[in-house]
């Protein structure tokens, strides 16, 4: 049977990304002492007002089709919330409610960019990226971030990838796997190369309720017309699986989406959009609590990574996530990553997965157990230990 020419452009590399992952979560399925590194999903419990309104709501029946834009008192919210991140006042139709920052983004270009289009990316990229980019047809192009540099925004190499059909430029801050966060300075570069080309800007600010302060500078207040904002509960609230999320942006842009909003997901779950109204509301606890949760968990990686052979930890400015440098064992990501698994039963995910600048990398997850990232250290330990044990043979 013949399939569309979609299913190639979705079916690459990314969808690798996740094998050790998949492997590991079966390992764990059958009883096995896997330790998983390999994810963003933090191991905290959703605030428990939250789930409170969500079970009340199920209870007084809103489990009908709701507004396919998403509910005004929770647009509402959303655009008091940007006001407070971003500074940017914005009129609750300039944001539609989507099913997780993962959604919006896809909402966003297949509104924003189409076959013949070149969409530029940091690399490296969360992996979802690139197929998420390009379903629309546009093509990826990857903007190199040096880790000799440490992987810090490079205003020059972004000036080298623009060409006439550059179209959109999108950026995570702060980023995955790198945990970096674009700074005043870069975002004024990004902001003149933007007016010179006239690029749209996907900020994607999923991790902004990690960042010092619960905040990240942004170009929605100084660029109203062409940035667009997408934001989620995910992170910030512990609320991974209620896939909730949005995007903010120019009225037209909102309008369009709605339409493809309608033939796409049909609006959110009502109970799963209270919800949201009650955790917005609480935003600036939940997010304190979730910063702490992952600023200690980093410290205290970093602490037990020290003077493993062969590792350099890049610490990360906020997020869940930190890089490890592993060329110093001799390997590169991917192999370090599979024999680690081999060995020591702990997944994390190989560099490649985020691009060609990540090749000797590889990306730890520690929004997990404090004893759990402990013993996963003594097992990293103890695999390279062992590689280079034979590497003086
Ligand atoms: C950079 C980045 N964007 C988007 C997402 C997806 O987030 P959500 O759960 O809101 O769809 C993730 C999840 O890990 C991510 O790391």
């Amino acid at each position: 049977m013949k399939f569309s020419s979609l299913v190639q452009r979705i079916g690459g590399d990314g969808s690798d990304a996740w094998l050790i992952h998949y492997a590991a979560l079966a390992a764990r399925e059958r009883g096995e002492d896997a330790i998983i590194l390999s994810v963003g999903d933090p191991d905290l419990a959703t605030p428990a007002a939250v789930v409170a309104r969500a079970v009340e709501a199920l209870h007084a029946g809103d489990t009908h089709y709701t507004a396919v834009r998403g509910r005004l008192a929770l647009r509402t919210a959303i655009a008091q919330q940007h006001y407070q991140r971003c500074g940017q006042l914005v009129d609750p139709e300039q944001v539609v409610v989507l099913s997780g920052a993962q959604n919006a983004l896809m909402v966003a270009l297949l509104c924003l960019s189409e076959t013949g289009d070149e969409v530029l990316s940091l690399d490296p990229m969360y992996p979802t990226y690139p197929a998420t980019l390009e379903t629309s047809g546009a093509r990826v192009i990857r903007v190199p971030l040096d880790p000799q540099h440490g992987f810090r925004f490079d205003l020059e190499a972004l000036r080298r990838a623009i060409t006439p059909r550059s179209r959109v430029l999108t950026f995570a801050t702060p980023g995955n796997p790198t945990g970096l966060i674009l700074s005043e300075r870069d975002l004024a570069g990004i902001a003149t190369i933007a007016r010179e080309h006239d690029l749209w800007i996907v900020a994607d600010e999923v991790y902004a309720g990690l960042a010092p302060g619960g905040r990240v500078p942004s170009l929605a207040r100084e660029l109203p017309d062409r940035v667009v904002t997408i934001g989620s509960l995910s992170k910030s609230h512990a609320m991974c699986g209620w896939r909730l999320g949005w995007m903010v942006g120019p009225r037209e842009l909102i309008d369009h989406s709605e339409n493809l909003v309608l033939c796409m997901l049909y609006g959110l779950p009502g109970f799963i959009q209270e919800a949201a109204v009650t955790a917005l509301a609480m935003a600036a606890e939940a997010e304190q609590r979730a910063r702490h949760y992952c600023d200690r968990r980093a410290a205290l990686m970093f602490e037990h990574l020290r003077g493993v052979p062969g590792v350099t930890v890049l610490m990360p400015e906020a997020g869940m996530f930190m890089l490890l440098d592993v060329r110093g064992t001799g390997l590169q990501g991917r192999a370090f990553a599979e024999g680690l698994f081999r060995e020591q039963q702990v997944s994390v995910i190989p560099g490649d997965a985020f691009g060609a600048q990540t090749l000797g990398f590889v990306r730890v997850g520690f929004a997990t157990d404090e004893a759990l990232i402990i013993e996963a250290c003594r097992r990293m330990r103890l695999y390279c230990e062992a590689l280079a044990a034979t590497r003086l043979r």
